[in-house]
């Protein structure tokens, strides 16, 4: 049967991956495509329906058809109206038949992969993400023995993050290295402030190190990667323009000699692959989890990374994350941040001069904006109270409140 597929036309603005999302939520496929693509591109894949987005000044002559142009798509296209003209324009405008869903997709991509790779042997880095751990869980079902994943453990991980990691995917049928490289990172790490820096000199040992182990394993034509629907859209590669390389810590080692790569989550929005981790009966604290910077801890400590530092900010983080998931208010993230201010407090009789921890929730749609999180207040008293009373050396808690913009997420 042939795939249907609705495009989403993208003349510039904010909605096209909310509108794309929306019309796979209604069990129609879409694909995003730029503005000006070519006919002959469109007469390819046969849409049933196309969705032009764009501002209203960009100025689309556009053809008889039903417009969608309220001063809040976004409003609206969360709202039932949405909805519903959205519902009326695929069912009734292009007879879509409603039958995409990911009840075949594993099946598919198993014979995809199978197809693809052959007999040969296929590496990937795993960072315990949702998207890289999927992407394991698929493989490792399509061709176990040829499957090796190799996992960075750059100590700046969550608390007891990288032994779940381990247990995961130790059991399953795959073959998994953990690299326990936390000295060497914080060697490279000692006395460097700056974030950017931190950054940089992360993702450049993370490429070190897994080209080390790497190269241990003989030749490995293909290398696996966790790339999603929309790391390809953003990164502009519906525009055929080559894909940056993300700023992620997992960044591709250039002068690794893959000859291919395979992606088999690439056409799938965030949503759908942790649908099929479920399916692939991946935990669902793994499934569900946060996202989490590949940099890690180091952009949560303001200063210098050292060992203890992170020992504190792992386990005010890790009650903070406890306290905050016995709530029924959910938040697209959550964490702990270790300041570099000290302040006054009293323990017993006694004056202290400890550290301030602030905590931080955010809900999003997609990160480019957020708004702090109403968390209860008992809630926030809660962490506040275990935190001080649980870590000596923190003497006062904080909630930071500001939205993105004028703050982003991360404070470094
Ligand atoms: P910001 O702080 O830019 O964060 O508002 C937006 C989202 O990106 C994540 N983030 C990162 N992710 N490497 C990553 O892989 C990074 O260096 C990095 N910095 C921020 C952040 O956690 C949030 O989800």
């Amino acid at each position: 049967m042939k795939k249907e597929v609705v495009l989403v036309l993208d003349f510039g603005g904010q909605h096209k991956e909310l509108i794309a999302r929306m019309i796979r939520g209604l069990n129609v496929c879409s694909e995003i495509l730029p503005g000006d693509v070519s006919l002959e591109k469109i007469n390819e894949i046969d849409p049933i329906g196309i969705v032009f987005t764009g501002e209203p000044e960009n100025n689309l002559q556009l053809p008889d058809c039903p417009k969608m142009h309220p001063p809040d798509v976004e409003v609206v296209l969360h709202s039932k109206d949405g909805r519903t003209f959205m519902r009326d324009f695929l069912f009734n405008t292009c007879k879509a038949s409603g039958q995409y869903n990911l009840k075949n997709y594993i099946e598919e991509q198993v014979k995809v992969i199978r197809e693809t790779v052959g007999s040969q042997k296929v590496l990937l880095a795993l960072s315990g993400g949702v998207d890289s751990s999927v992407c394991a869980a698929l493989l490792a079902k399509a061709i176990p023995e040829q499957l090796t994943c190799i996992f960075v453990d750059h100590g700046l991980m969550r608390l007891n993050e990288g032994d779940e990691i381990e247990n995961i995917f130790s059991k399953r049928n795959l073959n998994f290295i953990r690299v326990n490289a936390e000295e060497r990172f914080l060697a490279k790490l000692n006395g460097v402030v700056e974030p950017e820096k931190k950054r940089k000199i992360i993702g450049e040992e993370f490429i070190r190190v897994f080209e080390e182990e790497a190269k241990k394993l003989g030749k490995i034509p293909f290398l696996a990667q966790g790339t999603i629907y929309p790391d390809i859209v953003e990164s502009g590669g519906i525009y055929g323009t080559t894909i940056k390389s993300h700023h992620n810590v997992g960044g591709l080692p250039e002068n690794l000699d893959f000859e291919q790569l395979v992606e088999p989550l690439s056409m799938l929005f965030k949503n759908e692959v942790r649908d099929i981790g479920r399916r692939l009966k991946l935990p669902a604290a793994l499934v569900n989890r946060q996202p989490f910077p590949g940099p890690g801890l180091a952009v949560r400590i303001i200063g210098e990374i050292t060992k203890d530092k992170l020992e504190i900010l792992r386990r005010a983080d890790f009650i903070f994350r406890e306290e905050i998931e016995k709530m029924s208010t959910r938040s697209s993230q959550y964490f702990a941040v270790l300041t570099d201010t000290f302040s006054v407090g009293v323990k017993g009789t006694n004056r202290t001069y400890d550290r301030v921890v602030a905590l931080r929730a955010v809900k999003t749609d997609d990160f480019m904006t957020c708004t702090a999180t109403r968390v209860p207040y008992p809630t926030l008293e809660r962490a506040a109270s275990r935190i001080t009373s649980e870590i000596p050396q923190v003497s006062r808690v904080v909630y930071d409140i500001t939205s993105k913009p004028p703050g982003t997420v991360e404070w470094l």
